[in-house]
């Protein structure tokens, strides 16, 4: 039955593509950017889901600098978690059910092998943190939400997004010809924004709740991932891998922080196409022919 659907953060690479497939679906949906409702506002988010009176009501906003967070951890606590609560109590009100976005930087990395739902926590910085923290708000308020957890996000819109995303990266520094550095002992499963947009409303549809993983079923080192990018994308580019030891970042990171689909997959979703598979169609997207 078609819902009546809001979704903060509707500017972002993974909001737009939830407002793309949802109203694709024939749901009525409210994509809401930053500029109409800032989630930090609890009034702001209040009156935004009482005057549109949704039954779902999905967070892809967020504060997503790693780095930068280690120097305002209160910032990205106020957006990620604090924020949370807003929509949770807004939501509670309505008896609307929030589906929320999380992160693989929940983990540690110590894991060798894809990270499934019931694995412990053990987030390593203060994005991460802000992150998990969001998760447990949306489950201290609400009986059933839906928590989502993915990695290495991108999507057609990171052109446009004043953070990008890692591929849009990556041609950037290949187009000023700058040497381009990439750790090769990290290992995450980026995730299309599209297909996880999907895979969102299959789970919606069937009214699922509970934490699901939903990556992009291809674990990678950001440098091969790096290296598939240019070959895709036909750049020349000089490219050489490095390491956590060499490449000191403000904020830890887990290693590796794959995640396992199996659970999604259980309910008989659609397994992630290959990430190669998934790098093309994002160029075809970004470069229509
Ligand atoms: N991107 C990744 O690599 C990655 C990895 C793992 C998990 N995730 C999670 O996946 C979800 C979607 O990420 P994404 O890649 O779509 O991120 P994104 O492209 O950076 O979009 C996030 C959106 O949230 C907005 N936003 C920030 N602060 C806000 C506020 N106070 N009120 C309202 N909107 C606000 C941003 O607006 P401005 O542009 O104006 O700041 C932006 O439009 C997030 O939950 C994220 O944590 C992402």
């Amino acid at each position: 039955m078609p819902s009546k659907v809001v979704v903060f953060g509707g500017a972002g690479q993974l909001g737009r593509e939830l407002v793309r497939e949802f109203q694709g679906r024939g749901h009525a949906v409210a994509g809401l950017d930053r500029t109409q409702v800032d989630i930090t506002k609890a009034e702001r988010v209040e009156a935004a889901l009482a005057s549109n009176n949704p039954s779902v009501v999905l967070n892809a906003a967020a504060y997503n600098q790693v780095d930068v967070a280690e120097r305002e951890p209160q910032d990205a606590y106020l957006v990620n978690a604090l924020a949370v609560r807003n929509i949770a109590v807004a939501c509670r009100q309505l008896d609307a059910r929030l589906v929320h976005f999380s992160t693989d930087y929940v983990f540690d990395g110590r894991s060798r092998r894809p990270y499934v739902e019931e694995d412990p926590t053990h987030p390593l910085g203060a994005y991460a943190v802000s992150k998990l923290a969001g998760e447990l708000y949306a489950q201290a308020y609400l009986d059933r939400p839906l928590v989502i957890r993915t990695s290495g996000v991108f999507g057609p819109g990171g052109r446009f997004t004043g953070r990008g995303n890692f591929i849009e990266l990556m041609l950037r520094l290949a187009s000023q010809h700058s040497p381009i550095r990439v750790v090769e002992d990290h290992i995450a499963s980026p995730t299309y924004a599209p297909y996880l947009a999907a895979r969102t409303a299959d789970l919606v549809e069937r009214g699922v709740t509970g934490v699901f993983h939903i990556g992009g079923g291809t674990p990678m080192s950001w440098f091969e991932y790096a290296r598939m990018i240019f070959r895709v994308a036909g750049v020349e580019a000089s490219l050489t891998p490095t390491n956590e030891r060499e490449y000191r970042t403000a904020a830890r990171r887990p290693k590796y922080s794959a995640l396992s689909n199996a659970k999604m997959e259980s309910l008989g979703l659609q397994a992630m196409p290959a990430l190669e598979d998934a790098v093309r169609e994002y160029f075809a997207a970004r470069n229509p022919a």
